[in-house]
């Protein structure tokens, strides 16, 4: 039986992973020790993900391990040598990164070198697929020219339609503290992959997102908006009128592109994903499509400063990845993650 190892494997998209590898027949090794509930409270507490796996599959084992241990987590590799390794584990969010940025760095770059590592001594011609994300461009994707429309900004110029692709230069531009440590793992999977010819890869996510997420206020915008539509609780928007725009991807979605990579590896490859255009939502739209489905009235407070670096309106050019990967595309579409969000049926 083939082996993964899935870090993160509680969260939204490592546990999506967990599922899809157990129904295709592997024996799945997750690592996660909770310490989303750490940076974000009970909010994302992630222990029902963790539960909700082990009643799910059939050959999985959950590893209580952090990142950061070095000695444990070369330990594990040796012991388990994954024919596939899917690194989802992450400090994710902006804002707290600038709270403590020790614990940033230290999970995202420190614990992604600690991963290379033991895969390189482990099992190097076992595919690597890490998260990356779309803040390794800093807030660079701003510079283009926006129109602004009735419900969000899009962009001026028909050229740019597509969005942003993978030449969006990534230095000279403000990261956030969270995007330079993923940066910096983004950079040494590359390096990985160019230097030592190991099959790695960098996703350079938009928004993932999905029904299992643990969202909190700094992390996992669509599943907080929508948790704060059902629950009743105040969302605070912002800055931009609320017409900033993201391009929505499915965790799923993300999982058959890590697959597609496993099944022909490209060494060092860097693929922009997410939602594209189709999936692209403001979120003045999504409120009100929440509202629509939910029949409730979100109570929204308008913040009259934007996050700091906050990209105005961003779309993932999905071209490269297309190209590389013919029979890969979005499969699931904006309305039926937001109608998983609620709970609403079609
Ligand atoms: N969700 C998004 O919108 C988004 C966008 C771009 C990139 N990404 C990236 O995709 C990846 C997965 O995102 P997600 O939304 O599934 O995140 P998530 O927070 O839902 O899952 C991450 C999991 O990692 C675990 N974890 C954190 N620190 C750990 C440590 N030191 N050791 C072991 N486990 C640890 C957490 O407990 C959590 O269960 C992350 O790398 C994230 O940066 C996510």
């Amino acid at each position: 039986m083939k082996k993964a190892l899935v870090t993160g494997s509680s969260g939204l998209v490592g546990s999506e992973m967990v599922v899809t590898l157990d129904e295709l027949g592997w024996a799945v090794h997750g690592v996660d020790n909770n310490m989303r509930r750490d940076f974000f409270g009970p909010d994302g507490d992630t222990t029902a993900n963790l539960t909700r796996l082990v009643g799910a599959t059939e050959h999985f084992e959950h590893h209580e391990l952090d990142v950061r241990d070095r000695v444990g987590v070369g330990r594990l590799f040796d012991d388990v040598r994954p024919s596939l390794l899917m690194h989802c584990a992450a400090q994710p969010s902006h804002d707290l990164a600038a709270r403590r940025p020790f614990d940033d760095f230290d999970v995202n770059a420190v614990g992604t070198l600690n991963l290379l590592e033991a895969a390189r001594a482990s099992c190097p011609e076992s595919p690597f697929v890490f998260l990356s994300t779309n803040k390794v461009y800093g807030d660079a994707p701003n510079e283009l020219e926006l129109v602004e429309l009735e419900t969000r900004y899009d962009y001026a110029d028909p050229g740019s339609r597509d969005g942003i692709d993978e030449t969006c230069r990534i230095d000279a531009t403000l990261h956030s503290l969270f995007g330079a440590s993923k940066a910096a793992a983004d950079l040494l999977v590359q390096e990985y992959g160019r230097y030592f010819g190991m099959p790695t890869v960098c996703f350079r996510g938009g928004c993932l997102t999905g029904s299992n997420h643990a969202s909190a206020e700094l992390h996992g915008f669509l599943a907080y908006l929508a948790r704060c539509v059902l629950e009743g609780r105040t969302y605070r928007i912002y800055g931009y009128k609320g017409k900033q725009v993201r391009d929505n991807i499915h965790a799923s979605d993300v999982c058959s592109a890590a697959l597609a990579f496993a099944a022909a590896p490209r060494p060092g490859a860097v693929y922009n994903i997410g939602g594209g255009r189709e999936n692209s939502v403001s979120i003045l739209e999504a409120i009100a499509r929440l509202e629509e489905l939910t029949g409730r009235t979100l109570d929204a407070e308008y913040v009259d400063e934007p996050r700091r670096g906050d990209h105005i309106c961003y779309i993932s050019d999905l071209s490269r990845l297309r190209s590389d990967y013919p029979s890969w595309d979005v499969t699931v579409e904006l309305e039926e993650i937001l109608r998983g969000l609620v709970g609403a049926s079609r």
